[in-house]
């Protein structure tokens, strides 16, 4: 029996995609971190190669991979390195997606020997890292569509805006840590999106990869408008 061919709206386009946690090293031994899984932006990734975009996928420390084989993973560990490539890969771009959870500070000196303990508490110098999406939005092309993610704990509308706005993008994807279900390591999401023309978007707690399908129609959507 023939099978109909599955739609591919973003047939020619090109996708960057970030996602999963950075690692910033202290000494050796030692790193700052945080408890993302990377999965929300690893389904993100294979949805829009799934909608026919050729996809490249920035991808920080996790033990996920995305299913589908045609994305190109590039792997990095610190937020400097997912800088680097970003900025690399972004001339070419059509739509970026900036699912990673960037660290926002890094350690100001990395010591290359161990740190011994001593009888008094530490205290760790840290440095602020480059906003990554903020560059991309600063340099944005005329047909170039950037999306964001925004992880809250309170205030979640209205930080959730700000950063659309501040950061240029067409799209953020606001995940509030108060829902049930919803954040890091879960299988499923519940998120709102808010779209550059203040449409306002809630999802009903699903999969992630049903949300990224989602975050995927409303980036094709998007893209029309343009
Ligand atoms: N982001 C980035 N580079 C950073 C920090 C964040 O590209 N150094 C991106 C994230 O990938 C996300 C968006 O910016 O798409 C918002 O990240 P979030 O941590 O929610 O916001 P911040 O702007 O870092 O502000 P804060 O952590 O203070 O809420
Ligand atoms: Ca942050």
């Amino acid at each position: 029996q023939n099978v109909m061919p599955a739609p591919q709206p973003l047939k020619g386009k090109l996708a960057l995609v970030t996602a999963g946690p950075t690692v910033e090293p202290i000494d050796p031994v030692r790193f700052i971190s945080n408890h993302s899984s990377g999965k929300m932006g690893i389904a993100v990734a294979d949805a829009l190669a799934a909608a026919g975009a050729s996809v490249k996928l920035v991808l920080g420390p996790t033990r996920y991979t995305p299913s589908d084989p045609a994305v190109e993973t590039i792997h990095v560990r610190t937020a400097a390195e997912m800088f680097s490539s970003c900025i690399a890969n972004y001339p070419m771009s059509d739509i970026v997606v900036m699912a990673a959870a960037v660290a926002d500070y890094r350690p100001k000196t990395m010591e290359d020997k161990k740190i011994k303990k001593g009888d008094e508490g530490m205290t760790l110098e840290l440095e602020k890292t480059h906003d990554i999406l903020r560059t991309l939005g600063n340099n944005k092309g005329q047909d170039q569509l950037l999306v964001g993610f925004s992880l809250e704990t309170n205030n979640e509308k209205e930080y959730a805006l700000k950063k659309l706005r501040e950061k240029h993008l067409d799209l953020i994807v606001l995940n509030s840590l108060k829902d049930e279900g919803a954040g890091f390591n879960h299988d499923t999401n519940k998120v709102t999106l808010f779209d550059r023309d203040g449409r306002e978007t809630p999802l009903p707690l699903k999969s992630k990869q049903e949300v990224a399908k989602d975050i995927v129609s409303a980036i094709i959507e998007l893209q029309h408008e343009k």
